[in-house]
């Protein structure tokens, strides 16, 4: 680990004491395998860090919710620091930003910019570098349209599914796989998670599995007694499908997410 200019100095501080906390491997990781994306560690010429409270009187409401938040936790321990630094840790020391009585100035607001983001999660950069993945570095999406980097639901919810919180950010743009449909597939309800990678997957369609094991994990296959290594699925000898490609090649379940006519997800 070898970071060369004095603006990284306060970020060398994460990996070591994350370390000592023992359980904090992410930035141990990221940093063990720096590729001077922590550059982006914000600065603001001539200010110094003032702790969560100082910016309680002007945004009340995110400072209030902020201590649920996982990153309230890391920040807190990581950065050693005897207030709560976590606000600073994204937005920059904040004393020059409150001298001139708040506003725009003097304060970072990374917006959309998944950098703010990916210079401690190398790890997520990496896998939307995978074959397969959503356009976030190419500048289509963000990280903020599913996480939300104030509050404890750091899986932003986007209402309307009666699914996990965790597949309600995906419906805000795929409406087609999260439409009510009359014979569901109980797998949804498990969140989108149970079978896409939200970030990348070296499988086309970002799937966790390329081949049958993505869904024999739940159905699965009962060699029928007597019958020498037939395959059964429910009631049906599947040992024939199973060799002509994957559950969900065309002619099989095709409607994995659903259907509004048939009840085995054929179409
Ligand atoms: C994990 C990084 C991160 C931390 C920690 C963080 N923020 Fe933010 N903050 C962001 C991002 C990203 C945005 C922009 C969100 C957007 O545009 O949707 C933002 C936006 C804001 C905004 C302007 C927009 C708004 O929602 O009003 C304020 C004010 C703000 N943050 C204050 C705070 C305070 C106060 C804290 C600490 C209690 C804090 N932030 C902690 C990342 C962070
Ligand atoms: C004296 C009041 C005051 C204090 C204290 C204060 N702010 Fe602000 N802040 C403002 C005002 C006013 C704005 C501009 C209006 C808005 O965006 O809500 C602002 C805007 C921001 C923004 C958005 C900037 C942008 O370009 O959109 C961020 C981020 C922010 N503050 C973070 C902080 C953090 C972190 C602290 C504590 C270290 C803090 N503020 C303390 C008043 C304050
Ligand atoms: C200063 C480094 C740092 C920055 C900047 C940062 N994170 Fe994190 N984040 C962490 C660490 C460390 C954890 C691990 C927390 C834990 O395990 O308790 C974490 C956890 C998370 C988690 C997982 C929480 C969980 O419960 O598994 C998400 C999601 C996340 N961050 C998203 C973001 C997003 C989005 C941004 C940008 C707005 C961001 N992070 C900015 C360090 C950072
Ligand atoms: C399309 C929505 C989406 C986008 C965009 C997205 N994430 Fe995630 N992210 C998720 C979901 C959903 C999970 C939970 C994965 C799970 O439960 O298996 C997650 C998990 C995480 C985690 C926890 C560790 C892990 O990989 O499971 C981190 C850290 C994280 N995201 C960071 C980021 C960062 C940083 C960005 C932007 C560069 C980002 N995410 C963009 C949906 C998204
Ligand atoms: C902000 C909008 C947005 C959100 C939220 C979102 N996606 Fe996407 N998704 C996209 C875009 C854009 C593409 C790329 C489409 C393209 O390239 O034509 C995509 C593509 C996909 C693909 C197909 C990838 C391929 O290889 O064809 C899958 C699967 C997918 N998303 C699943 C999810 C899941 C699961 C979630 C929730 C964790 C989610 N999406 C949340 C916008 C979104
Ligand atoms: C039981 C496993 C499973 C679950 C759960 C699941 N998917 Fe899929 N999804 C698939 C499979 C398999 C494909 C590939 C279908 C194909 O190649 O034709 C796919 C394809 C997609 C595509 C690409 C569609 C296209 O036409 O290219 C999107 C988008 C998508 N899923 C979104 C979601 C969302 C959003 C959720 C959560 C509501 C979800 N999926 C839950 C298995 C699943
Ligand atoms: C997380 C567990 C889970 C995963 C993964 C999963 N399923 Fe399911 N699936 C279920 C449950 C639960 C049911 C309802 C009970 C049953 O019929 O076994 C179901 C029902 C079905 C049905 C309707 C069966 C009937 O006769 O009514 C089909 C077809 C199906 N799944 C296909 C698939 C395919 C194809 C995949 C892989 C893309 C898959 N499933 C992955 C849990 C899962």
């Amino acid at each position: 680990m070898s970071l060369s200019k004095p603006k990284n100095l306060r970020w060398l501080a994460v990996p070591a004491l994350a370390l000592a906390a023992g359980t904090l491997g992410l930035l141990v990781n990221s940093c063990s395998t720096a590729d001077r994306t922590i550059d982006a560690a914000p600065v603001i010429p001539g200010a110094h860090e003032v702790g969560n409270k100082a910016c309680l009187d002007c945004h009340a409401p995110i400072v209030q919710r902020f201590p649920s938040s996982p990153h309230a936790r890391v920040h807190l321990a990581a950065l050693g620091k005897d207030g709560d630094t976590g606000c600073e840790s994204c937005h920059g020391p904040g004393s020059k930003h409150i001298e001139a009585g708040g506003g725009p100035k003097f304060i970072i607001n990374p917006g959309k910019d998944p950098a703010a983001c990916l210079q401690c999660h190398l790890e997520t950069r990496s896998e939307f570098q995978s074959l397969h993945h959503h356009p976030v570095l190419e500048g289509r999406m963000n990280c903020v349209q599913c996480h939300d980097p104030h509050g404890n639901d750091i899986f932003k919810p986007a209402g309307g599914l009666a699914m996990g919180r965790r597949s309600e950010s995906c419906a805000q743009c795929h409406r087609k796989q999260t439409r009510p449909v009359v014979f569901e597939h109980p797998a949804l309800r498990e969140g989108c998670t149970t079978c896409h990678n939200p970030h990348g997957s070296l499988n086309r369609k970002m799937l966790t599995q390329s081949d049958p094991n993505l869904c024999l994990r739940c159905h699965a296959e009962v060699p029928a007694p007597g019958l020498s290594g037939q395959i059964y699925i429910g009631n049906t000898d599947h040992t024939g499908f199973l060799q002509m490609g994957t559950c969900w090649t065309a002619g099989c379940h095709t409607a994995v997410h659903g259907s509004n006519v048939d009840v085995r997800l054929r179409y």
